[in-house]
């Protein structure tokens, strides 16, 4: 042992080494473990993402996300109760309609699934969970893409903000406390902002998807919400080999108002998570999307991991790269296990 025993120094801390220091000690038991264990995972950091399919007589399987459906009106109410009871923190609502058109009107129409969905939520539970409501035009549009079209067919951005902000005082009228713009348009936050404050609803909040990649992990979400989409998303939502330009958006998102701030995906992206968390003045918010859902649950099924220590090694980690709050389809299983 003539290497060790020596003490040496780490970011000008003086440690001791081998044998003085054993790091097995605080993994001998699992008593052990528990106490020095740093991360927590609680049911209320998660939120249940959910859909809600208009006109739907019974919940329609989606193939790519086993176990996740299309609900109905009446099997979301069930599913959302069951929910809450199993302590998520909150439920985020997507919409899926049965007709779309180009400037998504189904979006902003008080009668449309989402607004329909979100009163019913409210007037099931009230204020015991944080009820949040999708805010973009993609599911709504016969086009697909997250804002309306300019004359040449791009996505015309200053347009899509008036949209947006119509579709925010919709959704908090609906009963929505917390909206979730996910379009990447620039300015979206600062207009949905200005038009909730105008019209008197000044409490509901904004979860600003602030890093949103354009990913392909977002493919089994495309067939949840019977997506229109030919081509891409790359003109609004961020490059993936690009760090710097997450931290501006989450800059500019909270400057414009944002209440909290998301990174989306969390898998691939948890360097940007980590250094969201270490910056951000807002609570940070994680998407644990569709494509990451897949992977885990068809790797599963196929025997090749343990499903339920993988979730919640999932879960962790993205709390440890600094989520303080995780969206993701397993948050009311996963609830129920950590309950
Ligand atoms: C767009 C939106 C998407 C997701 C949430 N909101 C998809 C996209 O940008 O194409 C993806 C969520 C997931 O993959 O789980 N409004």
């Amino acid at each position: 042992h003539t290497w060790c025993g020596r003490a040496f120094s780490l970011r000008s801390t003086v440690v001791a080494v081998f044998p003085e220091f054993r790091p097995r000690r605080l993994r001998g038991t699992a008593a052990m473990r528990r106490l020095v264990s740093e991360t927590t995972l609680r049911p209320r950091q998660l939120i249940l993402p959910m859909f809600v399919a208009e006109g739907a007589a019974q919940p329609r399987p989606i193939s790519s996300m086993p176990g996740v459906v299309q609900h109905t009106r009446e099997s979301l109410r069930k599913a959302a109760v069951d929910a809450v009871r199993a302590g998520v923190g909150g439920l985020m609502i997507f919409g899926v309609p049965q007709t779309r058109d180009a400037t998504g009107s189904g979006a902003t129409d008080e009668h449309g699934i989402l607004n329909v969905a979100l009163r019913d939520l409210r007037a099931e539970l009230g204020d015991d969970t944080v009820l949040m409501a999708d805010t973009c035009l993609d599911e709504f549009t016969d086009h697909g893409h997250c804002g309306v079209l300019d004359a040449d067919g791009r996505v015309d951005n200053d347009a899509t903000l008036r949209v947006y902000a119509e579709m925010g005082v919709a959704q908090a009228e609906a009963g929505a406390h917390m909206l979730g713009p996910s379009g990447m348009m620039d300015g979206q936050v600062g207009a949905i902002r200005e038009a909730l404050d105008d019209a008197g609803h000044q409490d509901t909040a904004i979860l600003a998807y602030s890093a949103k990649y354009a990913s392909a992990f977002y493919g089994p979400f495309r067939e949840a919400v019977d997506s229109q989409l030919k081509g891409d998303r790359k003109t609004y939502q961020q490059d993936p080999g690009n760090a710097r330009e997450a931290l501006r958006e989450i800059e500019l998102d909270v400057a414009e108002g944002a209440d909290a701030v998301m990174i989306k995906p969390a898998l691939a992206y948890l360097d940007i998570l980590r250094a969201a968390a270490e910056v951000s003045p807002v609570p940070v918010a994680a998407y644990n999307i569709s494509g990451e859902y897949a992977m885990v649950e068809a790797a599963a099924a196929n025997g090749w991991l343990d499903r339920e220590r993988t979730i919640l090694e999932v879960l962790t980690s993205i709390r440890r790269a600094g989520a303080d709050m995780i969206l993701t389809y397993w948050a009311a299983e996963a609830a129920a296990w950590l309950d």
